[in-house]
Formats: structure tokens, sequence, C-alpha cells
């Protein structure tokens, strides 16, 4: 009984501090010397995107969009910056940034101002766009179908990231372009961001004249020389795993962000369980990483996927192709008319492309990289991260992020302008 009272009270706390009225944003933005870096963690943990940007007096704005196929995306904006090229102005260069696996948005704007990328883009006189894979936090919704628990389910689930690069992409791109007013955008993708990117273009090649250039950061493509163990061993199951998920109805993964928000500001502050939470985070670069911020980064990520993006990675694994989503090979025919998927054809994919990796990025190795980069026809430049021991939660996450790698995005895109 005490525990469940005790159980009651915390929920109570921690919705409490889910709501941060809005006073308080319109006094802090007002303040002197709103802060570099987060001014409260456990705050920031908590909010949403909306509410986090806003907190740092920046401009927002979140625009709805309905995919084809019915699913409802948010997509967030920061259309000019706060302290420097901060005002609305129609001729900016426009730049669109697609998170990685089980991500949102939240990935580009937790480092906080002064750090996270989609803030140093709004400084550098960007109109910054900001995308949320179906299936995610804040993309969770469909016009019919229902997300949550029974086997309806499952409807809402059947989709990878070939759905996320051929259906959600365009949806927002076209979206971007018609109120933009601008005909071209940069595209920078993180690892699943990147995926999506290279399914958009071999599929819709109509789309790369939409494309001033492609950024690509830890690009997941191929998996031929990866090692990682994990990888190995568990890519085998991928069908086993998503037949299970099947029949259990449930095809979504690590979709309860709440919980994490939850468990990451009352467990991951301080203590043992603490050193856990940055553990899983910081994967073996402590100099490099923030303690002090775990609990905002854990707070909106994981943020949700489809199982069947993690599958799709694990027939990459396993095929050690980049192909389109292997279904039962009845389900094949009736999709791509053939028994077996057929590969993406990157000959397609003719936007001038920039490939930046991480020696010590273990999820995309920077050997899978450059044989990317072997396959893509304009290919301008590959670009290891100066600091070697550069991992592939570094690109978001890493304290030296901006020195060793958004300031250089700056300057080649804007050498385009
Ligand atoms: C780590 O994060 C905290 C809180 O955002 C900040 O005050 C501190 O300066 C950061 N430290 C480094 C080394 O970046």
């Amino acid at each position: 009984m005490l525990r469940l009272v005790l159980i009651g009270v915390l929920v109570a706390l921690a919705s409490a501090r889910r709501s941060p009225h809005a006073d308080y944003v319109e006094e802090y933005v007002k303040a002197e010397g709103a802060g570099r870096y987060s001014d409260n963690i456990i705050e920031d943990a908590l909010l949403d995107v909306p509410d986090l940007v806003k907190k740092y007096g920046y401009p927002f704005e979140a625009h709805t969009l309905t995919t084809p196929d019915g699913y409802i995306l948010e997509v967030h904006r920061i259309p000019h910056g706060r302290d420097q090229n901060n005002t609305p102005d129609s001729n900016k260069p426009v730049v669109f940034l697609m998170h990685g696996l089980y991500s949102s948005s939240a990935d580009y704007i937790v480092l906080g101002p002064g750090n996270a990328i989609a803030y140093v883009l709004a400084e550098a006189g960007f109109d910054v766009w900001l995308g949320n894979a179906r299936g995610n936090y804040y993309s969770r919704r469909h016009v019919t179908l229902n997300p949550n628990g029974g086997r309806g389910n499952l409807d809402f689930w059947q989709f990878s990231w070939d759905e996320i690069g051929n259906m959600d992409l365009p949806t927002v791109i076209d979206h971007i372009i018609e109120t933009t007013g601008q005909p071209k955008l940069h595209y920078i993708g993180h690892s699943q961001g990147c995926t999506t990117f290279l399914v958009l273009n071999s599929l819709r090649p109509e789309y790369n004249e939409k494309f001033v250039s492609f950024q690509a950061l830890a690009p997941a493509a191929f998996f031929v020389y990866n090692e990682d163990l994990s990888y190995r061993l568990a890519a085998p199951l991928e069908a086993v795993f998503e037949e299970i998920l099947n029949a259990v109805g449930y095809l979504e993964i690590l979709g309860n962000r709440e919980f994490f928000t939850f468990f990451a500001t009352n467990f991951c502050v301080d203590g043992l369980i603490a050193e856990a939470c940055h553990a899983i985070l910081n994967n073996a670069n402590p100099e490099y990483y923030n303690t002090t911020m775990t609990p905002l980064f854990l707070g909106h990520a994981p943020a949700g996927a489809s199982v069947l993006q993690m599958t799709h990675y694990g027939q990459s694994i396993n095929t050690k192709k980049f192909r389109r989503y292997n279904h039962l090979p009845i389900k094949n025919i009736e999709v791509y008319g053939r028994p077996t998927p057929p590969e993406y054809d990157l000959s397609k994919v003719t936007v001038p492309t920039y490939l930046h990796f991480g020696y010590a990025d273990v999820q995309a190795d920077y050997r899978d990289i450059n044989y990317l980069g072997d396959q893509l026809p304009n290919l301008v430049a590959r670009m290891p991260v100066d600091r070697v021991s550069f991992n592939h939660l570094d690109f978001v996450w890493g304290i030296d992020a901006k020195e060793q790698l958004y300031l250089k995005l700056v300057d080649i895109m804007l050498s385009y302008h």
C-alpha cells in the first residue's frame, strides 16, 4: 500500500513538472543571458521539443502533415536565429534534418543553445526544419489506424524505413518547398536519416533535383564489413523476431517516452543506476560525453519505432545488400512482382553527397561508408571526423560535435549560396 502511495506521489510530481507554465518561459526569454547549455536538465528532459525550443527564446513552428497512406507527421521548424540572423527572411537557405533509428527531432536540439546543430544552423542563417518519422513520439498518429494496444494496432506498425523514405520524406519535402518558396534545400541525415534519403532518391529519382546537398552523418546502408558482434548474433533472428512479435500483437519498439523520461529524471541523475545510464549512452568515450546531460538525452531518446525498421536492418546485415523489405515470398510477389526484394538503385541518387563518419563508430563502420561512397554517382567528399575516437552517438551528443562537425557543415552548405 505504502509503495502504491509512493508511486502515486512520484507520478503526480512527474506530471506536475511536465507542464511548466508559460509565464516562466516568457520571463526566462526576457531574462538577461539566456544560457548556452541547458539551465535545468530535469525540466528540459520533461519538456517536449516545441516548449524546449521556445524556452530558449528561439522562434518555433510545428507543422502537421498527412502522408498519402494516412500517417500524421509533426514537422518542426526554427525559421531563424535568436542572437544572429534573427529576422524572418524568405531568401534564407533551407535545411532539413532527419533523425536516426528510435529517435526524434529532439536529437538536434538537446545539446542546447550554442551547441546543438539546429541552433547552430539557425544562428548561421539557415531556415531549419526537423523531421519526425512515422511512429515516433511526435508522429504516432494515423487518420484511421490506432497505434495503441489490441490487434488493430498491428496495421499501424507495418512499416520500415522503406516507407519513411518513400512516403514520409516526399510529403515533408514537398511541404517545405511549398512553404518556403525555395526550390531546393540541404538535407542532413544521421544514420537511419541517411538510409531514408537513399531510399527516397533511388525509388523516386525526381526528388534528386530538390536538394542542394546531402550531408550524410554516419550513413547506415551497407553492413558488409561491419563486425559488431551484437549485429552478427541478432541479425539472423530477424524473421523469427518479426513473426513472434506479430503473433503477440506488438510491433512497436522503445515507444514509451513517458516511461524513459520518468526513469531518466528520477534514476539517472546520480548514484549507481545513473552510472549505468551514462554507460549505456556514452559507449566508451567518457571524456567527450557530458554525464550531467544524461537525464536530458534519455528523456528524449528513445522515442519509438516499428520493429520492422530494426528487422529491415537485420536483413541488410544478413544479405550484405541494401534492398527493399523482404516480406514472405507471396507478399514480395504482390508488392515487388518478384519473390525477392529488389535492391535500391544507388546510381539514381545524384544529389551532391558528403559522407561524414567516425573511425570509432561501430554501428556505421567507416569501411561500409567507404563502400557506399563507391556506389554513389555524385560523391563530393569523404570526410572522416578529425577526432579518431568519434562514435555513432557523438554525432548528436558529443561534447565537441560542434567543433568537430557542425561548424564544418555550416561552411560547406553556405558555400553553395
Ligand atoms: C555539461 O552540461 C552542463 C549542463 O548542461 C553544463 O553546465 C556544462 O558546462 C557541460 N559541460 C561540458 C564540459 O560541456
